[in-house]
Order: structure tokens, then C-alpha cells, then sequence
């Protein structure tokens, strides 16, 4: 029998719940070349430095390994790292084109996410997000078992992508179906012609419920995202009907997944470390390094698929042609011993944790701060209010996917929940 090549064993469910013994082993070879000519890159100064690298393009429809894998722009769960929603023929979103239009697209909705132009937006949620938190946990109340996902790591970022998009409370309900199929259609266990007919449907569902969504906020105008993208004339222009589509739709699927991940690998992980756990309960501030340190350690994205060479680019002695594709595996190079000391070691508090855990370079993830803020409160409110906390099952059951990877469910044994302290606002 043939051995399985370095994809496939990716792919292999088996080595969901701990892919780490296979990526050190992939980190032998910093660029491996698979049978179907694209390239793997495990390296992390590698990864760095093509991250960074203008002869390295994000445009799918550039992409040989794409097309044979029948994945088109806009793709819903295919399309990248954070999975963009919609259907073949979609406009393309910033996460899959090339500078300039890449940097234009993106400073059209960074002008209403982010600084210059609008630096409360994610600060401005923190209350929010602390009422909701409390609310969940709140909620457990009397429980004696909880799952980690269903319970704190779904509702929350959920709920805030929904409430900074402006998408009606409710809704998620009639979505959620939708995006559960885009993400199973990357399930590596279905043929690629189940995968991409699956893909298609949930991504038209997706697309026309979107394209109603941006019309009624064109209409009547919130103070929501969506809103201030639909009617913003700024010094570049407008953001046309069909981006504002397939950016809501990016927006809505990256802000759901990615962050559902970074907290139950997050709750996870801390109950394999009860040491770590205790310390964040007695110092909450912990939460900013531990949410890096977890980024690095457990990150929810493991690979940016799709690269393609422009040119031919020497890597670490391989050269990869110009033309081909290669994926860049984020995960391998966060526990790169060249880069990182003790690197499958949990240690919250490291100095110079520079990981890859949101990419690098231009695509650099958009959501970042929203998404860090997130996790570090979810957890250091887990730590604070969950009594004696056991795991039932080490591992857990794990998603399909390979390369949004995190636990379907995390059951935790509960003693009890402390009160929340007297400032908390009871959540609305
Ligand atoms: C822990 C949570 C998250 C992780 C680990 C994560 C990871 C990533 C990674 C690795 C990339 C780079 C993709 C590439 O180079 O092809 C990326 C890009 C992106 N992320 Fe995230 N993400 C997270 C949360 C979010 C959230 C909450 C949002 C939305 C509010 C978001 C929006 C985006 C967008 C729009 C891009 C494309 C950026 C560009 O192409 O310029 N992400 N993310």
C-alpha cells in the first residue's frame, strides 16, 4: 500500500485532535511538493516571508489548484482562511484579490471598522460583550454539565457580528443552516462534486438573503456597519451593490467561526492546564498574552489555502514555479522550534510571541482586535465564575474540517457559578 503523501494526511480525520506530531514531522522539509504539483510550505520564517512577499497572489481565478478542485470566486467556505460566504459567480471579496484593488476594497470597510476614521467601533462594543458573556454564564445556572461551544463560544461571537453588522436579532436562526452546509461542504471526507454542489446551494441561500438585508438598510440607515458601508460617500466612493454584498457575507462568516474556535480551543486548553486557569482567575489581565499565547498554540485557522506563485520564488532552497499553488501552513509555524522556544509548551505569558495565527502581510485579519476582545473576555469571565470545572472528554470531538479546526463539542462538568460582581449590569 502507498504511503498516504503529506495533503492526505492532513485531510486524515485522525489526526484532528492533534495534528502537531504530523506538522513537526512536515517541518523536516519546509516546502514539500505533492502529487498534484502545489507546494506546502511548514516553515515559520518561510510562511512569514511569503505572507509578506508582492510575487505571491491571492486571486483564486489565478489559481491551478482551485480550478481543479472546481472552487470559484466567492465560494462559500473555500474561498480562505475565514471561509467567505456566497456562490460561484460572485463578486470576489478583499480577502481573494491582489493590491491595489485588495488595499481599496479593504480601507472601504476599515473606514467603518477601524482606525483612522473610526477607532470606537470594537472598544465601543466591550460593555456589550461583557453584558452578553454574563448573560450566557448566567444561564448555567443550576447546570451541573455544559457544552462549551453551544453555551459561550457560538452565542457570543455571534450575537456581536450580528448586532455590528446590524443583522435583526432572530435572523441567525434562519442563517445558521446555511453556514453550517458552506463549512461541512469542506469537509475532505465528501467527493469534491458533492463538496462544491453544496457550497453552491448554501451560497446562493446566503447571497439573496444578504443582497435583502443590504437593501432594507439602504432604506432606513442604522448605526450598524452595513449601514454606514451602504451609505457612505467617502474620498474613495461608494462600496457598488455587489462588493457591499459579498463584504457582509465575508463579514458575517469569518466573525462567526474563526472566534467560536479561539474560545473553546481556549477553554480547552485551559482546563489541560489548571494551573494557568487558577492564575487567570486571581489576574484577569492575564487574558491579553494568553489570548495570544493561544493564537500561537491552538490557532482556529490552521492554513491559508491557494496561494499562487507570480514568479519563481526560492524557498528555503526549493524553487516554486511561477504559476503554482501552494498553502502556507500557519499552524506548523506557530511551533517552529527555529522560531519559538519550547514551542509545544503552553506559557501564557511569552515575550515576543509574534504568531501567525491571524496571517500576515496585507491580509493580515481585518477582525483582529474585535476577535481578541472577544476571547479574552469570554475566557477570563469562564475562569472567574466557573466553579470546578471538569472536561468529560479529552480530546473532544472535533469538526471535519482541517483547516478551521476546533471542537464540535466541549462537555465540562461544573460545580457551581459564582455571582458576577456588583457592577454588572443584568444583560438586556
Ligand atoms: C480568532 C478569530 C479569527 C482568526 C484566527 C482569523 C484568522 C484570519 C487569517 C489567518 C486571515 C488571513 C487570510 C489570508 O491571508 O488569506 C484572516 C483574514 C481576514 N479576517 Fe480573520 N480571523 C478571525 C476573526 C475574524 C473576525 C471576527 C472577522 C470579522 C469581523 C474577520 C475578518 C477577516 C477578513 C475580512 C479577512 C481578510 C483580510 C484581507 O484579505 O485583507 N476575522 N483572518
Amino acid at each position: 500500500m502507498t504511503q498516504p503523501n503529506a495533503w492526505e494526511q492532513i485531510l486524515d480525520y485522525s489526526n484532528r485532535a492533534n495534528p502537531y506530531p504530523l506538522y513537526a514531522e512536515l517541518r523536516r522539509t519546509p516546502v514539500t511538493l505533492l502529487p498534484d504539483g502545489s507546494y506546502l510550505v511548514s516553515t515559520y520564517a518561510e510562511i512569514a516571508s511569503l505572507l509578506h512577499d508582492p510575487r505571491v497572489s491571492s486571486d483564486i481565478t489565478r489559481n491551478p489548484a482551485a480550478a481543479a478542485a472546481g472552487v470559484t470566486v466567492g465560494d462559500g467556505g473555500a474561498e480562505g482562511a475565514d471561509g467567505a460566504g456566497g456562490g460561484p459567480g460572485m463578486t470576489p471579496t478583499f480577502l481573494s484579490m491582489d493590491p491595489p484593488d485588495h488595499d481599496r476594497f479593504r480601507r472601504l470597510a476599515m473606514r467603518h471598522f477601524g482606525p483612522p476614521r473610526t477607532p470606537g467601533r470594537v472598544a465601543g462594543m466591550e460593555a456589550r460583550m461583557r453584558d452578553i458573556v454574563t448573560g450566557l454564564i448566567d444561564d448555567m445556572a443550576g447546570r451541573r454539565r455544559i457544552d462549551v461551544v453551544e453555551d459561550l463560544a457560538y452565542p457570543l461571537p455571534v450575537t456581536v457580528i450580528c448586532e455590528l453588522l446590524g443583522v435583526p436579532p432572530g435572523d441567525e436562526q434562519r442563517f445558521r443552516i446555511w453556514v453550517d452546509i458552506a463549512l461541512q461542504s469542506t469537509d475532505p471526507r465528501l467527493d469534491p462534486e458533492t463538496q462544491q454542489k453544496k457550497r453552491a446551494e448554501a451560497g446562493a441561500e446566503l447571497r439573496s438573503y444578504m443582497e435583502e438585508l443590504v437593501e432594507a438598510h439602504r432604506q432606513s440607515p442604522g448605526t450598524d456597519l452595513l449601514s454606514a458601508m451602504a451609505a457612505d460617500d467617502g474620498p474613495e466612493g461608494r462600496m457598488e451593490g455587489d462588493q457591499l454584498v459579498s463584504t457582509g457575507l465575508l463579514l458575517l462568516i469569518a466573525g462567526h467561526e474563526t472566534t467560536v474556535n479561539l474560545i473553546s480551543n481556549g477553554v480547552l486548553t485551559l482546563l489541560r492546564h489548571p494551573r494557568e486557569l487558577e492564575r487567570l482567575r486571581d489576574d484577569p489581565e492575564l487574558a491579553i498574552p494568553m489570548v495570544e499565547e493561544l493564537l500561537r498554540y491552538e490557532p482556529p485557522v490552521h492554513f491559508v489555502p491557494f496561494r499562487t506563485a507570480l514568479d519563481d520564488i526560492d524557498v528555503a532552497g526549493t524553487t516554486i514555479p511561477a504559476g503554482s499553488s501552494f498553502t502556507l501552513l500557519l499552524a506548523a509555524g506557530n511551533r517552529d522550534p527555529a522560531h519559538t522556544d519550547d514551542p509545544d509548551v503552553f506559557i501564557p505569558d511569552r515575550r515576543n510571541n509574534q504568531h501567525l495565527g491571524f496571517g500576515g502581510g496585507v491580509h493580515l485579519c481585518f477582525g483582529a482586535p474585535l476577535a481578541r476582545l472577544e476571547a479574552q473576555i469570554a475566557l477570563s469571565e469562564f475562569a472567574r465564575r466557573i466553579e470546578n470545572s471538569q472536561l468529560v472528554d479529552d480530546p473532544p470531538p472535533y469538526r471535519p474540517s482541517p483547516f478551521l479546526r476546533g471542537p464540535s463539542h466541549l462537555l465540562v462538568d461544573i460545580g457551581g457559578i459564582a455571582p458576577r460582581t456588583s457592577g454588572q449590569a443584568a444583560p438586556t
